[in-house]
């Protein structure tokens, strides 16, 4: 799920988790050439569903959240359950190590379903998330909490890892320019969550934000009172232009008038009205994720 290309070196980063018998995990990397270079077994006890990871110019960064298979759950309809006694635990890896010499880290119980970036900060590693206290209370779409985007860093000399949350509004879906990737990213661009999962009000919300995490400040893309929003993705503009010189798009659909739509945003005039609309023949559906690819990368 969720596999990275590093910007630097063109690497493909990913891991796998499902697999009913240990090792539930592995990790895998994938050169620029396209060519298998790992495949490694990675320990964690339980079968958890793992999202999404993360990767920094060093590492690759595991998230053992106790969101656990169980099979009893199946007459729920879905056999996966928030399990606060499994605890929680960061697995960092050396990108190119073996999966033997990962670390583990405690943290306090939560689920995650989209890191933002994650980056080396000397003996630090600082990761932002959009974390939720727990997820799948008792069925799939029974959102204990929303995300919320927090940044945690993992001292890797104490083995200590704080946690603060940066915003206390809900949000997730979040991207940074793809260069930046296991970098440190000044801006972030999230995507409001209308209202706790529980709650008749649609989990996807009306906003884009745009952070600038250096500074806390935030930016709002505000897409319309009927409009709920989709994964933000940054498109730049030029090759070696500034880190927010280009185009946040995101797909959007139009509760009101039951049309999906394409959405196209200066990034460097956020609030400001799209710069095109593309209005799409047919809906997509939420949570859909992707990814700008430029032309000189589409095998023509
Ligand atoms: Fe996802």
């Amino acid at each position: 799920m969720h596999p990275k290309i590093c910007p630097i070196t063109g690497d493909l980063l990913a891991f796998s988790y499902f697999s009913f018998q240990p090792p539930y995990v592995h990790y895998i990397r994938v050169g620029a050439d396209g060519k298998l270079k790992q495949l490694d077994p990675i320990d964690v006890p339980n079968m958890v569903m793992m999202h999404d990871f993360n990767i920094t110019q060093n590492n690759v960064i595991f998230m053992d959240l106790p969101v656990v298979f169980d099979l009893g759950e199946l007459a729920n309809g879905f056999p996966f359950k928030f399990s606060r006694d499994a605890g929680a635990r960061l697995g960092v890896m050396p990108r190119d190590g073996r999966g033997s010499d990962t670390r583990w880290f405690e943290i306090d119980p939560c689920y995650v379903f989209h890191p933002v970036n994650a980056y080396d900060d000397g003996t630090n590693i600082v990761i932002h998330v959009s974390r939720q206290n727990e997820a799948f209370g008792s069925s799939s779409d029974d959102y204990a909490e929303v995300g919320r985007l927090y940044k945690w860093t993992i001292d890797t000399v104490t083995g200590k890892v704080s946690e603060e949350m940066v915003d206390d509004r809900p949000g997730d879906f979040g991207r940074v320019n793809d260069k930046y990737v296991g970098s440190k990213a000044r801006f972030a661009y999230l995507m409001s969550l209308g209202g706790e999962g529980n709650s008749e009000e649609p989990v996807y919300g009306n906003s884009l934000w745009k952070y600038d995490l250096t500074t806390g400040q935030c930016w709002e893309h505000h897409l319309g009172a009927t409009t709920r929003g989709g994964e933000p993705v940054f498109a730049p503009s030029s090759h070696n232009g500034a880190e927010d010189e280009g185009y946040v798009m995101t797909i959007v659909h139009d509760t009101a008038a039951e049309k999906s739509r394409l959405v196209i945003i200066d990034a460097q005039n956020f609030n400001g009205p799209p710069v095109a609309t593309i209005h799409l023949p047919q809906r997509v559906p939420y949570g859909a994720h992707g990814n700008w690819v430029p032309h000189n990368l589409v095998p023509m």
